[in-house]
């Protein structure tokens, strides 16, 4: 089985395919047809047609392929042993959604990969002992439905179904995700849980999204754990008036104050090891030239690598918002802020099966030249969830200039070779420990 090996052109072919659903922007004006980013948000019509081309070509390769009430999908093969047959598969898996305007990497190639895993296993009659699978879990990115790793977070039972259920669509329209699920036909039956679909391990293979491997001339990142986050919307909340009349003093100007609130986020952030404080959606009511903003909303989304230090961070956040919106430092009238919590992801620490598993796979693919080292994710993924109810294991490969959430995410066609060929290696070693 050590010998096995990942057919890089169909792996490559499998991945830009799939792409064909919800292409995003080109890099360039002279761009090839596989250089432009992807925007295919969690069960969109693209989304739809990707989640088809998996259930076919799973099921085609032998697999029986079930979907949960959150369209999460399930694709497994059988495993040889005798009794195996109810057994719990060890599976790969990972998001086939994207960002608005993410890229081609980010998510598919840990689905593809898993497929490729599966066709080199007919190809090569390979029987495992126990079941071993393909997941591609639903919106993942929480782009269009706010809450990250949602529907992995719903089958490991820390979300419940009806949160996740009555999530509405960023932007204000008026889709929930059950809505959706409904229209493109992935709403099951089938409990979104761990009970009803136990899974014996979660190896998944993705981009690393920073520049630490690229940097260091490094293959492949053994990740350990992922760093803790937690997103919130702040609202602000002071009073619209006409911008040409009324003086300073008698304003209560949500965006100054917000403005200020953003700044110093980051400041907080960089007095603690490792603290990150970023904000991506912002929201200005009425939103006219000449009148002071009565209500601005912000994302905040701060990581770091310990709880300890998240909690630290969000107190200073609260106390330092409260007083930028007293009239001690707007020297004009007092607002309001509302905090509203929206994901919590606590700091992860990966199962040392799977960490040993994949450092033993990484050593079989690349020889031990020392081509890999481990690491711990600073973005989050569906195996922070699936960690809470099996082992799970993580592989990460370079990202050119460490990009990610961009249409110019990278990685060349051998990295991703060499990652889809350590994900199978580590989930045919975990079948047979
Ligand atoms: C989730 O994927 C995140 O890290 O934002
Ligand atoms: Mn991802
Ligand atoms: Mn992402
Ligand atoms: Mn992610």
């Amino acid at each position: 089985l050590q010998t096995l090996k990942v057919n890089q052109t169909r792996l490559l072919s499998d991945l830009h395919h799939t792409c064909q659903w919800g292409t995003g922007q080109p890099w360039g004006p002279r761009a090839k047809p596989t250089e432009t980013g992807m925007s295919r948000l969690a069960l969109s019509g693209a989304d739809k047609l990707a989640r088809d081309w998996f259930v076919d070509t799973t099921k085609a390769l032998g697999c029986n392929v079930s979907v949960d009430a959150m369209g999460n999908i399930f694709a497994v093969r059988p495993g040889r042993r005798d009794g195996s047959a109810n057994a719990p598969p060890t599976c790969a898996g990972s998001h086939l959604d994207t960002q608005p305007m993410g890229g081609r990497y980010d998510g598919i190639l840990g689905v593809v990969a898993g497929v490729e895993m599966l066709r080199v296993l007919e190809e090569n009659g390979v029987e495992t002992a126990f079941p071993v699978g393909v997941v591609n879990w639903t919106n993942e990115e929480g782009a269009r439905f706010p809450i990250s790793m949602v529907s992995s977070g719903v089958w490991a039972g820390e979300i419940p179904l009806e949160r996740a259920h009555s999530l509405r669509e960023v932007g204000g329209g008026t889709a929930t995700m059950r809505s959706e699920l409904e229209r493109i036909k992935y709403l099951e039956p089938m409990a979104a849980s761990h009970e009803a679909m136990p899974l014996a391990a979660h190896f998944e293979l993705h981009i690393e999204q920073g520049p630490v491997l690229e940097g260091e001339k490094q293959k492949i990142g053994i990740v350990e754990g992922v760093q803790a986050y937690r997103w919130f919307t702040v609202e602000v909340v002071g009073r619209g008036a006409h911008t040409g009349t009324t003086p300073f003093p008698a304003r209560a100007d949500a965006m100054l104050a917000a403005a200020r609130m953003i700044a110093l986020s980051h400041d907080i952030a960089t007095q603690h090891a490792g603290g990150l404080a970023s904000t991506g959606i912002l929201t200005l009511r009425p939103g006219s030239v000449n009148t002071i903003p009565s209500t601005v909303t912000f994302s905040l989304d701060i990581r770091a690598p310990r709880d300890s230090t998240l909690d630290t961070m969000e107190s200073e956040m609260k106390r330092a918002f409260a007083r930028i919106a007293s009239k001690d430092v707007t020297r004009a009238l007092d607002l309001a802020v509302n905090w509203q919590t929206d994901s919590v992801s606590p700091a992860v620490h990966f199962h040392e099966d799977c960490i040993s598993v994949v450092e033993d796979a990484a050593a079989s693919v690349l020889g031990n030249a020392g081509l890999s080292r481990r690491m711990v994710s600073g973005a989050g993924h569906d195996s922070v969830y699936t960690s809470r109810r099996c082992p799970t294991g993580m592989i990460f490969v370079p990202s050119r200039n460490g990009v990610s959430h961009h249409p110019e995410e990278y990685t060349s066609p051998e990295d991703c070779a060499i990652g889809a060929e350590v994900l199978m290696q580590s989930v045919l070693r975990y079948d047979r420990l």
